[in-house]
């Protein structure tokens, strides 16, 4: 029997991961929003219940909303959908909120029209709501939420998306100090042209991430958590950056960087206890700075978007 209505939960996702500005993304396990999705007679998409977060509930203001309107565009399907969206992930928190709702949306709707799009379609339909969210449709967030694991965008045209395997003890931790970035300020302040040197550096560390990410090896993976390009902008927009930059490799993490847009900073560690000890460098960092935070440690999500 066909289902009429899924709960799913959708990830967060730490994208650009230092070197891989909008080329890189990973998802998380411990963090991410919950939506029920359903299908009905009458046809569009409408957003009939939008809990934790003050967003549009119109069907086109909402990435949700504009993400299932482009999977209906491309469908046969005669109905449409009705969407509960419960957000946990905060809205400019730099862990991929707008890609959680999108890439949920849209691979519910798969499920419930019994999977007649491949992932990759799904990427492209949810990228339509990182257009409405940040003017870019940039595919470094909903890839990894909709994949699971890492994910590399070797090319947005033709659209071609890598899955990259996750070493088993990798773990995130993600400190979101209380204060809201939006994805497309924070690219309005970005150069558009860079020198040959500092692409070849930036390129050395890409592949030196995903060489270390194939080969588990995680001090590799450390060494290349650098970013020339855009955290050496980024990073003025977030109080304390360099503190917690500091304090992360002091309690053992491997490396860390600005999450997507920021504000959120991530580090990776290998193991859970040090996951844990970078934590608390983070959080002592926000104590002494007296700004609100939250904090999550994860291991990687290899699934990706999941039915609950
Ligand atoms: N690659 C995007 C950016 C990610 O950094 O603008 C946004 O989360």
């Amino acid at each position: 029997m066909t289902k009429e209505e899924i709960k799913v939960f959708c990830p967060a996702t730490i994208a650009n991961i230092s070197c891989g500005f909008d080329v890189l993304g990973v998802a998380l396990d411990s963090v991410g929003d919950e939506m029920i999705v359903r299908k009905v007679s009458e046809k569009g998409v409408r957003i009939t219940k939008l809990e934790g977060q003050d967003l549009p509930m119109e069907t086109l203001k909402n990435v949700a909303g504009v993400a299932g309107i482009e999977l209906l565009a491309n469908s046969d399907y005669e109905g449409g959908f009705e969407i509960e969206i419960y957000k946990k992930i905060k809205a400019g928190s730099g862990i991929g909120s707008s890609a959680a709702s999108s890439a949920g949306a849209v691979w519910a709707m798969n499920e419930l029209l019994e999977k007649p799009f491949s992932q990759l379609q799904l990427v492209k339909f949810a990228m339509e709501g990182e257009r409405l969210a940040s003017g870019v449709a940039h595919a470094d967030n909903v890839a990894p939420a909709l994949f699971g694991g890492f994910t590399l965008v070797r090319s947005y045209d033709p659209l071609d998306i890598v899955t990259i395997p996750a070493p088993i003890a990798l773990y995130a931790t993600v400190i979101h100090p209380q204060i809201e970035v939006k994805t497309s300020d924070s690219r309005k302040i970005l150069k558009t042209s860079i020198t040959m040197e500092t692409g070849i550096k930036q390129w050395g560390n890409l592949g030196g991430l995903i060489a270390g990410l194939f080969k588990e090896d995680y001090e590799l993976i450390g060494r290349s958590l650098v970013d020339h390009i855009v955290e050496p902008i980024r990073s003025i927009l977030i109080p304390g950056f360099d503190e917690v930059k500091k304090a992360v490799v002091q309690a053992g993490a491997l490396g860390s960087g600005i999450s997507g847009s920021g504000p959120s900073i991530f580090a990776l560690s290998e193991g859970a206890s040090t996951a844990q000890n970078v934590a608390v460098a983070m959080r002592g960092v926000y104590e002494n700075i007296g700004i609100d935070y939250e904090v999550h440690v994860s291991k990687v999500n290899v699934d990706g978007v999941r039915e609950l």
